[in-house]
């Protein structure tokens, strides 16, 4: 089940919003908008699945009935109304609708095409960027700048956000580390049964050193826009070839592939050889992997990225591990082709597909 959370802003909108993600109660969304109602803020919660239709009534109606003007909606859930086609009819007024927010993960530029020229014309489409271990968000809207697809227009208030290269140097127009370099109110001060800070230091401030907050998102600030994107984990990086890049670049050229539902690419690296790139593919029902899907999903790489960026090995699972926020689980799966174990883990939806990435003679045999 998908839980989403929908703002309805009463009288005003405020130039700079708080946005949050969707999924489970106890996540940060559920608490986040609380602030909101001292600014008169009504707040609509919406606890079901978006693309859920109803004699008729799909989620466009839910947010006419209600008047909804600002919604905050997850960018994978965009992408599931569009590939059901779920459209407001001819009788959705949408006349309240001001601001569309998608976070949660980057949002692809078919996202948009599809809110601007499906939904409503008359849009505010933004992409925020924010943090669970923040309770908080790094960017923010404003109304009063332009928003350009696939990026957030700036960093949040108080938020001294930078794109870091490996020297840690603040960069802008190439690709980096997104930190925050001051403190931030938002900051956690501990982590649960963490004795002496050990392992927030550990996993926030040790990279670039103290006082330099990292969690391993790879972005990059635009020069001309001056708006950031974020590219993916930059913990989760595939190494082929000499080439390194993010999976997200690899499922952003396959994502138009029909048959497939879901896809994981990790890199396996290995003692003797040089590291290659493996991308797993479930079929949706009905779909076999034959070798002209393959061949497509190889041209379609080839295309949008290059030659060398094609993955070594393509196969298929029958399923993709997603964490409770529906997250793909990168580094999981690519422990278990590190290792052939499964490790222990917690925060998985579907942990039952993890034992077909094990005892694969292709990737085990390769040294
Ligand atoms: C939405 O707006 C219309 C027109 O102003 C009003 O009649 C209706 O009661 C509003 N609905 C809600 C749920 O506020």
């Amino acid at each position: 089940m998908v839980l989403y959370l929908i703002w309805f802003l009463s009288s005003f909108l405020p130039a700079t919003l708080p946005s949050s993600t969707s999924h489970p109660p106890a996540w940060v969304p559920w608490v986040y908008p609380i602030s909101s109602l001292a600014l008169e803020v009504k707040l609509f919660l919406f606890n079901g699945i978006a693309t859920h239709t109803r004699k008729g009534q799909n989620f466009w109606d839910h947010l006419s009935e209600n008047n909804v003007t600002y919604i905050f909606i997850p960018s994978g859930d965009v992408n599931e109304l569009e590939s059901q086609n779920i459209v407001p009819g001819p009788n959705t007024n949408l006349d309240c609708l001001k601001i569309i927010a998608m976070s949660g993960s980057p949002p692809l530029p078919k996202n948009y095409n599809f809110l601007l020229n499906k939904v409503k014309k008359d849009l505010f489409v933004g992409s925020v960027y924010g943090s669970t271990e923040l309770l908080a968000t790094f960017s923010a809207i404003n109304l009063n700048i332009p928003a350009y697809a696939c990026e957030s227009q700036a960093p949040a208030l108080g938020v001294d956000l930078h794109c870091f290269d490996s020297k840690g140097n603040s960069v802008v127009g190439q690709r980096g580390e997104m930190v925050v370099t001051a403190p931030t109110p938002s900051f956690p001060m501990y982590l649960w049964g963490d004795e002496n800070n050990e392992r927030m230091r550990e996993a926030y401030f040790s990279k670039y050193g103290t006082g330099v907050w990292c969690q391993n998102d790879d972005g990059y600030f635009n020069p001309e826009t001056k708006g950031f994107s974020i590219i993916g984990r930059s913990d989760n990086m595939l190494k082929q070839y000499g080439d390194t890049m993010s999976p997200d670049e690899i499922y952003l050229a396959i994502d138009h592939i029909k048959e497939l539902k879901d896809y994981i690419c990790v890199c396996q690296d290995s003692v003797c050889d040089d590291p290659r790139n493996i991308l797993f593919v479930e079929m949706k029902k009905g779909c076999t992997f034959t070798h002209k899907i393959k061949k497509s999903i190889k041209q379609s790489i080839q295309q949008e990225l290059s030659p060398i960026s094609v993955p070594e090995v393509i196969m298929e699972v029958p399923g993709i591990p997603r964490n409770v926020n529906n997250k793909r689980m990168e580094s999981l799966v690519k422990k278990i082709v590190m290792t052939n174990t499964i490790p222990e883990v917690t925060n998985i939806r579907n942990p039952d597909c993890l034992r077909y990435f094990c005892d694969i003679p292709e990737i085990v045999n390769y040294k």
